[in-house]
């Protein structure tokens, strides 16, 4: 796949969102991951040309990082309980505009702000388009959990049908901790069916904190394409 083609269809995707839902005066959900870079740099151009006086809410350490460094304001849930937009990136989309998040680990602070929002927004390139949740995406659905929980939710999860790995940090030994001091099970339950009825299974566990379905919660769908052009799901 040619790199180039990707980064452009991303950073087409996020920058066309961006002109088209971000107004004056919004309260904003942003995002985490590489797409959503590309966004926050659209909405600080337009901050400072238009002057749009935009308040910005993160949803991870990385994303809190990026609205600081363009310049955004900070704010918090706690100030802004209500948000107006929320721009972020998935992992994969299906045909429902539903999706699968936390590839990189913030799934829970990003579906706290998604299901606060009035407009959530999801910009991707076209790798990330599916018929059913877990066609393309096959490193398993993202499950925060609470760390003494991890041995007998992994025999749950194992006996829901899934196979669950512990994701493990980058540069340390032993599991990746979340920003919420949590780790996280990647549970690949091949092509899902019915991802609500999974999604509800998986959050009745106790010690499980949330999962990377999101179901129900998109308005809009930007998808960049390989040629350039960027293709708009609506719900
Ligand atoms: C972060 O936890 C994720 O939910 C990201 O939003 C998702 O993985 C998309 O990231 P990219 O834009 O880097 O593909």
């Amino acid at each position: 796949m040619n790199e180039n083609e990707i980064e452009l269809s991303k950073k087409n995707a996020a920058e066309r969102a961006v002109e088209e839902n971000v107004q004056k005066n919004m309260v904003l959900g942003i995002g985490s991951g590489s797409t959503v870079v590309y966004a926050v740099s659209k909405i600080a151009e337009m901050n400072k040309t238009e002057n749009l006086n935009l308040k910005c809410i993160p949803t991870s350490f990385q994303s809190r990082q990026l609205i600081l460094e363009n310049g955004l304001e900070l704010v918090s849930l706690h100030q802004y309980p209500e948000i107006d937009l929320d721009i972020d990136g998935a992992d994969e989309i299906d045909k429902k505009l539903n999706v699968i998040k936390g590839g990189g680990g913030c799934l829970v602070q990003e579906k706290i702000i998604a299901s606060n929002s009035k407009e959530f927004v999801i910009i991707v390139d076209f790798r990330k388009e599916s018929e059913k949740l877990g066609e393309k995406w096959n490193k398993g659905i993202p499950i925060e959990i609470i760390p003494i929980a991890h041995m007998p939710l992994s025999k749950k999860m194992s006996k829901l049908g899934g196979k669950p790995i512990l994701r493990l940090a980058k540069a340390k030994l032993g599991p990746l901790i979340t920003d919420n001091g949590n780790f996280i099970l990647d549970v690949d339950f091949g092509t899902i069916e019915n991802p609500s009825v999974l999604n509800e299974k998986l959050r009745a566990f106790p010690g499980v904190v949330d999962t990377g379905l999101f179901i129900g919660l998109v308005s809009k769908v930007y998808i960049g394409q390989k040629d350039g052009s960027v293709i708009v799901l609506k719900k």
